[in-house]
């Protein structure tokens, strides 16, 4: 299994034969846009409400429906024992009978059999079949065995009639789905995260800023989300769509980025800033563009340091009232080649900020930033290596929350 080890999950996601199968590509999408391969599983009636083309396209893999396609490959086991977690969206009354009952006549129920992966349900269907003594049975049978389920809310349905039985949004059902695969560690801690880049105006067209892309806090507030946390997430000019399931805060310079971290982090069990923030700006921003001909030929830029908000935060000053035993974990990205070299810059860092942990990496023109990938090594607040990680993003992240659990 991927879990927890890996940030890419292999998830399948069946989808049955309900009118909130369209919502099913959403989810689709959503899982692929986190990086996690897809296999989607459609029974022929769900195909009848979204096209194959749209479910291949979407998902980037084959879908399967039929059992005896790919039977050399033994696909009717082969794709349930090697998923993280299955999800089914939307759930119909009928499959969530036969799923209660184990039948296994198309390639879903067979999927399903065969593996030991978390499964959640969506169901999706009219508020009578809902409320069905029946369907309350199967509910109850599936939730018995662990099964998840996430959602029906109440709302408008497919015809005129309004009521329970409204299939959950895709948003949702993707937290509930990664929320199954992931250790629930974090349940109840309130996670301060600061992401992407602060840049300081010059004029109010152009200004100073850095190269980060805030992938890599993004990924932190994903993880941190997926294992329970409440994350609130403080974003500087992120490149990359926030992620859904936290609160977002969104900030500008270097100064805002501190009267923010000072408000939420009174309320932290932990901050970690992985934003890249600007330790000068311009001391006059202008109020109208700046011009060549007033400028001449030559021109110096006056710069003024900015707080150094982690150093402030250590000590006490920017948040007085922040909870006691609150963990702080800092940054350092470094251009240093030599390894030894740059162990004794992160070190020498982690003690100037007081931070209980110190997340190094390597930076350079072709590392580090907007790229999917990351290698960072951890260290504590006494300089020792306490873990190391490389890969996509979304491990690297899960990797430093490890430590911070
Ligand atoms: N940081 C901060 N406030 C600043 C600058 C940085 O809170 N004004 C935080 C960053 O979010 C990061 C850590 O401090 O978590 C280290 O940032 P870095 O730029 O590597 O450190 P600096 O103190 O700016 O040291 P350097 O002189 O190496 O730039």
């Amino acid at each position: 299994m991927a879990s927890g080890e890996g940030g890419r999950l292999r998830v399948v996601v069946g989808i049955t034969g309900g009118i909130a199968a369209y919502k099913a590509v959403a989810l689709v999408r959503l899982l692929v846009l986190a990086g996690h391969d897809v296999s989607v599983v459609a029974t022929p009636s769900a195909l009848r409400f979204v096209g194959k083309p749209t479910l291949e396209a979407i998902s980037r893999n084959e879908v399967g429906t039929d059992l005896y396609e790919g039977v050399a490959e033994v696909r009717h086991v082969a794709l349930g024992q090697a998923a993280d977690v299955i999800v089914i969206a939307p759930a119909t009354a009928n499959s969530l009978a036969k799923l209660a009952h184990g039948l296994s006549d198309d390639l879903l129920g067979t999927t399903v059999l065969a593996s030991s992966a978390p499964l959640v349900v969506a169901p999706a269907m009219h508020t009578e079949m809902w409320e069905n003594p029946a369907t309350v049975a199967n509910l109850a049978l599936l939730r018995e065995r662990g099964v998840r389920v996430v959602g029906p809310g109440t709302g408008a349905l497919t015809g005129k009639d309004v009521g329970a039985g409204r299939m959950a949004e895709p948003e949702e059902i993707l937290a509930a789905t990664l929320a199954a695969v992931r250790p629930q560690d974090l349940a109840g801690r309130r996670i301060l995260i600061t992401a992407g880049g602060t840049r300081e105006p010059l004029d109010p067209v152009r200004f100073l800023g850095n190269r980060s892309s805030g992938r890599q806090g993004v990924a932190l507030a994903e993880a941190a989300r997926d294992r329970g946390a409440a994350v609130t997430l403080v974003a500087a000019h992120l490149e990359v769509p926030p992620p859904h399931g936290v609160a977002l805060h969104q900030v500008g310079t270097a100064e805002e980025l501190a009267v923010a971290v000072a408000g939420f982090a009174a309320e932290a069990d932990a901050v970690i800033m992985a934003a890249a923030v600007a330790d000068y700006r311009p001391a006059v921003v202008a109020d109208a563009k700046l011009k060549k001909e007033a400028l001449g030929e030559e021109h110096e830029l006056r710069l003024i340091r900015n707080p150094d908000i982690l150093r402030a935060l250590t000590s006490g000053e920017l948040a007085p009232s922040r909870p006691a035993g609150q963990v702080v974990i800092g940054f350092a990205a470094e251009t240093e080649q030599d390894p030894e070299r740059i162990l004794a810059v992160a070190r020498e860092k982690a003690a100037r900020k007081g931070v209980d942990f110190l997340v190094l990496n390597r930076v350079g023109w072709a590392e580090g930033f907007a790229t999917a990938e990351n290698a960072v090594t951890v260290l504590d607040g006494h300089g020792s290596i306490v873990g190391e990680a490389a890969g996509d993003k979304l491990s690297v992240a899960h990797r430093i929350l490890d430590v911070l659990v």
